[in-house]
């Protein structure tokens, strides 16, 4: 067996690891590149030496070996390491394992280790250690895949052979030494996902877990750690993520000695596993990236990776068809003649795509009833699937259709015929969400009955889109053959083999994942889906947020993002249709989930415009790079822009949130683009409600006319306040890469409370402003 350094790298990145003279498994470094050339003995570990309470892992006298201060990669008690362990193991001879390297090298990823969890596609190497435990004689083996471009270092651990009881078998565990560092997490519940937190890593053990079934909107699976100084732009920054989507668990742990030690995996609450013969347990790979280019060069290494080793191929950089999906607009309450007055109108706004949503199928007119089985509702849809889509195909457009397939309503020929599918345990009264129960993915039967069922119904029309969705959490866990303490594995390694039959069998559909909306928003789902709904929070104010904190470690291209109604469902906001679209347009799965019989002249116009600039720039959000940006003093403004990759369009979103009228100096905030090119920067007129003028408009009027009266509503829904006024405030600049590099470009000014113009921006509460910036002939 070899010993001494193994390099692993990727463009910008090193891991270096070392097989030390123990046969231990060390972590020396991992940060920016390093030179092949390096001296690597310059990175070892000269902290061994503690003693007082310190273990001593060889007995010998004059040996001062402590397993405590070493960097592992893989973790284990009883051999004088205290911190918490990545693997645990039980067996006849109790919970102390030692493993110790037999073989490693670069190879070929082998068949043996394959199960239907994900493996990301197109690595340039792949590097392996294998490993025995001196104690139990277990076998593993941790696979390292490296993502050059990306700077993502793939890992997981296979256990190939053993007789232990497996406790805990975490992907990854990197240990280091704590440079100041903070973590940046997220939380969240339904229709309010996606919350961060930066917080510095005190002494003690951070955990961000759950066991709700899905990864969950509790806490995305990503988070990342970022120097005290860190910013935007500039400090180190690491990145984690899981691809997996079921219970996980986190552990940051920060010890006396100032080390930090780092694991993420499938949660060990509820987890066990005996291995049978030739048998092996295989973990979802975890993620590892690094940046020196601050929290915007951790996100640019995650984006990439996702747009090239994780989404299929088929959607991955394709622009998506606009949409119109019928819930906020009718929600169960509908009938034939209501979808096609919905088609006919979107036909005519540019909408490319029908989707239908929930409320298609028998006895499903609320959410009590009719999950399980995709009969037609013949009353409601007397024509059928088959009538409505080519009603649609008549008008232009596509036809997609949502399913909940997970699940069942208690009056499902399912959940009298096979009770033993649905989870629940025998003799207890099953816990219910959304009034509905979860079948059991673990089960290969039920596996089989979900593929033939959305089968079926998929070739009984002309569908082109999918949306699935997922709306309750487990509860009751249960399984046949006692399997329980894999329960939460299998359900997820179940839904994966649904998905590669469905992907395999439609690969040219695009797949929408739902789960209440961000339920299950993770790298497990978006190695099958292409997008993902991000909330059924629909306010464009709310989504702002969490889009611009989703791309911390997602690309805008797997985000879905309507234009709702106002005032809005869930937050009874009112928000410009211009923020709407804004806030929507920045996302991969564009859309609209309102009323659109119901529009106002007024809307309708903008929307036709919305849409065609929407085909023109939509390349632009789905495959260009991604910036977090600097915006002026106010604290609640957000900015962030794509580029495209060859530098010669992006776009600026500023948003304004809650508004303050300060009469600052606004500047278009900086972009890396092309010093050598000139470009031309726009941004839409704005199309400010008359009515948001109120008594105002009587200082203004020669004759005093009621500010909520008729006269203005009819105004106001057919013509904006500048288009009345004659008076459209367009922003066009002419201006040099360098400048805009710079961020230069000083913008007009903003309503500060007072005095309006043609260069006065009406901002207020919840406006929002998109800069188009093209290259210059
Ligand atoms: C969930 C989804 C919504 C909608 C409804 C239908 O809440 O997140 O978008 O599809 O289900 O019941």
């Amino acid at each position: 067996m070899e010993k001494g350094y193994i390099h692993l790298k990727t463009k910008n990145t090193s891991y270096v690891l070392k097989v030390n003279d123990y046969g231990h498994l060390e972590n020396l470094y991992y940060g920016a590149l390093l030179s092949d050339k390096e001296d690597f003995s310059v990175l070892e570990n000269k902290q061994q030496n503690m003693l007082g309470t310190s273990t001593i892992y060889s007995g010998e006298p004059d040996d001062k070996y402590s397993l405590d201060f070493v960097n592992l990669e893989i973790a284990t008690i009883g051999k004088g390491d205290y911190r918490k362990p990545s693997l645990l193991l039980e067996h006849d001879l109790g919970f102390v394992s030692d493993f110790i390297v037999i073989e490693h090298g670069y190879g070929k990823i082998d068949d043996l280790a394959k199960n239907s969890l994900p493996i990301p596609q197109n690595f340039d190497h792949y590097y392996y250690v294998l490993l025995e435990d001196k104690i139990s004689k277990t076998i593993i083996k941790l696979d390292y895949l490296l993502f050059a471009s990306a700077n993502v270092i793939a890992r997981r651990v296979v256990v190939i052979k053993s007789t232990a009881k497996l406790l805990k078998v975490a992907s990854f565990n990197l240990d280091m030494v704590n440079n100041h560092y903070d973590v940046y997490y997220t939380f969240g519940a339904w229709a309010n996902e996606i919350r961060p937190v930066r917080t510095k890593i005190n002494p003690g053990i951070f955990e961000i877990s759950t066991l709700a079934g899905p990864s969950s909107n509790r806490h995305n699976p990503f988070f990342l750690l970022l120097g005290k100084e860190t910013g935007l732009d500039f400090g180190k920054a690491y990145g984690f993520n899981l691809i997996y989507s079921g219970p996980f668990k986190a552990t940051i742990e920060r010890n006396a000695y100032n080390n930090l030690r780092i694991n993420h995996g499938i949660n060990d609450e509820t987890f066990s596993k005996v291995l049978k013969e030739d048998e092996v347990f295989i973990t979802p790979f975890a993620i590892l990236t690094f940046s020196e280019m601050g929290e915007n060069g951790v996100s640019h290494n995650f984006h990439h990776f996702i747009k090239h080793h994780i989404v299929r191929k088929e959607y991955a950089t394709k622009a998506r068809p606009i949409l119109l999906n019928n819930w906020e607009a009718t929600y169960f309450d509908f009938n034939e003649q209501k979808i096609k007055a919905l088609i006919n109108k979107a036909s005519t706004l540019g909408i490319e795509l029908f989707v239908l949503d929930d409320g298609w199928f028998k006895n499903r007119n609320n959410d009590y009833t009719g999950l399980g089985n995709y009969e037609i509702d013949n009353k409601k849809l007397p024509h059928g699937l088959k009538g409505l889509s080519n009603y649609a195909r008549k008008k232009g457009m596509k036809f997609g259709l949502w399913f909940e397939p997970e699940m069942v309503s208690k009056d499902s020929e399912i959940f009298k015929n096979h009770p033993e599918w649905v989870i629940q345990i025998p003799g207890v009264t099953p816990s219910t969400g959304r009034f509905q129960y979860a079948l059991n993915l673990a089960l290969k039967e039920v596996q089989d009955f979900i593929i033939q069922n959305v089968t079926e119904t998929l070739k009984s029309a002309d569908i082109s889109y999918v949306k699935w969705d997922y709306n309750r959490n487990l509860s009751d866990f249960y399984t046949l053959n006692n399997a329980f303490s894999t329960f939460f594995y299998d359900y997820t390694v179940g839904l994966y083999n649904i998905l590669n039959a469905l992907m395999s069998a439609f690969p040219a559909l695009l797949w929408e994942g739902c789960a209440s909306g961000g339920n299950r928003f993770d790298l497990g789902i978006l190695s099958f889906f292409d997008q993902i709904w991000v909330s059924d929070c629909s306010d464009a104010y709310e989504r702002i947020r969490m889009h611009s904190v989703l791309a911390k470690a997602y690309p805008l291209s797997v985000m879905s993002g309507h234009v709702s109604a106002i005032p809005n469902h869930q937050m009874l906001r009112h928000i410009p249709l211009q923020t709407r679209f804004h806030n929507a347009f920045m996302s991969g799965g564009f859309g609209y989930e309102l009323d659109v019989t119901r529009l106002t002249p007024k809307e309708s116009k903008e929307i036709k415009e919305y849409n065609a600039i929407v085909k023109l720039f939509q390349n632009v959000v789905i495959n260009g790079q991604y910036y977090e940006l600097h915006s002026g003093s106010q604290k609640d403004k957000k900015a962030y822009g794509v580029i495209s990759e060859e530098l010669d369009t992006a776009l600026i979103l500023i948003s304004n949130g809650i508004y303050q009228t300060l009469p600052e100096i606004n500047k278009l905030p900086a972009l890396p683009l092309n010093d050598e090119y000139i470009y031309n920067v726009t941004a839409l007129s704005q199309a400010t409600d008359i009515k948001t003028f109120g008594s105002l408009l009587n200082m203004v009027l020669p004759k005093f006319i009621k500010h909520d009266g008729a006269i203005i509503n009819y105004l106001n829904k057919r013509k904006s306040a500048e288009e009345l006024v004659k008076m459209p405030v367009l922003e066009t600049f002419k201006v040099s890469g360098k400048a805009l590099k710079g961020g230069a470009l000083t913008l007009y000014p903003e309503w500060s409370a007072t005095g309006v113009s043609e260069t006065t921006r009406m901002s207020q509460d919840f406006t929002s402003i998109l800069y188009f910036i093209t290259k210059s002939d």
